[in-house]
């Protein structure tokens, strides 16, 4: 890894530094601050001419700053002669705006990806975006993984009985899919309505829960609403106990005021994608990390191997 440098902005430093930690290289010296008007300032300390550079930023809450922050490191580390540059996104955000699916909407997830490239990255590193298909945003090499691996270990190592895979919608089915499969469950499926963009409505449970633990997977924690009111609904089918396994803990808004006082949901477990504020933290919220995965692809994509191995199974 002698001709890697890998640097991070002010998005989730400790994510940063613990992939360095199971690469066994430090984090590239970096200042990224602020001018006294706020625009961002940044100058990358170590040499990274020739380099494989390799630059993580979560676009996590607040969004802008850190995209922006992002933007800023990847045009610095192109005018100062890197040789690549992999933009590496644990969690992409405005993944949620990729299609126009009302009159006069942008696709704000291809103008991300468009920036991205504009900057000068020669490729992308992600986990669980919220939509494949915005891979197909980006005309520059894209690798996507998944947190299926670390998520399935915890409930494989948690032994729960009579457990079933439970998709919160039916546009998470997939995904569902391969969580039952990987830990050799079955699946059900809740069909839910959105009714604006904080509340959803769940209209009907498909599949045999009755007596069951259910685990619920979902790309994505924001505001709880379809989460919690799918455990709740699970609960009023029978189900004896309710998890959740999502890869990216947005928990925006009264998130966790809703989750500590839910009665249905048991337990919430994300991963590190997004760093999880000291206000955030809950008896009910267990965090396992993806740092060994992203650490795993980084070492990959700098040794030109293949990493459709660190997710081959995650998408059959
Ligand atoms: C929806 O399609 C996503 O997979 C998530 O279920 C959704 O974005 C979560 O948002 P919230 O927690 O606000 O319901």
């Amino acid at each position: 890894m002698d001709k890697t440098r890998i640097f991070t902005g002010n998005a989730h430093p400790q994510l940063a530094e613990s992939i360095c930690r199971q690469l066994k290289v430090s984090l590239g010296k970096a200042l990224i601050s602020r001018f006294s008007e706020g625009e961002i300032r940044v100058k990358l300390q170590d040499n990274v001419r020739g380099k494989d550079v390799f630059i993580i930023q979560p676009t996590c809450p607040p969004a802008n700053e850190n995209l922006m922050e992002l933007l800023i490191m990847i045009d610095a580390a192109r005018r100062a002669s890197a040789w690549r540059i992999t933009a590496v996104l644990p969690y992409y955000a405005y993944a949620r705006q990729d299609r126009k699916d009302q009159p006069r909407v942008p696709i704000t997830a291809k103008l991300v990806a468009n920036l991205i490239t504009a900057s000068g990255a020669d490729r992308v590193l992600t986990m669980d975006l919220h939509a494949s298909q915005i891979q197909g945003f980006f005309d520059i090499p894209v690798d996507h993984l998944y947190a299926i691996n670390p998520l399935c270990e915890y409930f494989k190592e948690k032994a729960v009985a009579d457990l079933i895979v439970v998709s919160p919608d039916v546009g998470g089915t997939r995904m569902a899919r391969a969580y039952a499969k990987r830990l050799g469950v079955g699946l059900a499926i809740v069909d839910k309505r959105r009714e604006s963009p904080e509340k959803t409505e769940v209209m009907h449970i498909l599949g045999d829960v009755k007596g069951k633990s259910a685990v619920m997977v979902d790309d994505i924690i924001a505001t709880g609403s379809s989460l919690l009111e799918a455990a709740e609904a699970l609960k009023k089918q029978g189900v004896k106990k309710v998890f959740a396994a999502v890869s990216h803990g947005i928990l925006s808004g009264n998130a966790i005021e809703r989750l500590n006082a839910s009665t249905a949901l048991e337990e919430l477990v994300i991963t590190d994608t997004i760093p999880l504020a000291e206000s955030k933290r809950s008896d009910k919220i267990t965090v396992v990390s993806a740092a060994p995965l992203l650490a795993d692809a980084i070492k990959r994509i700098h040794d030109e191997q293949s990493i459709s191995c660190l997710f081959d199974e995650a998408t059959k």
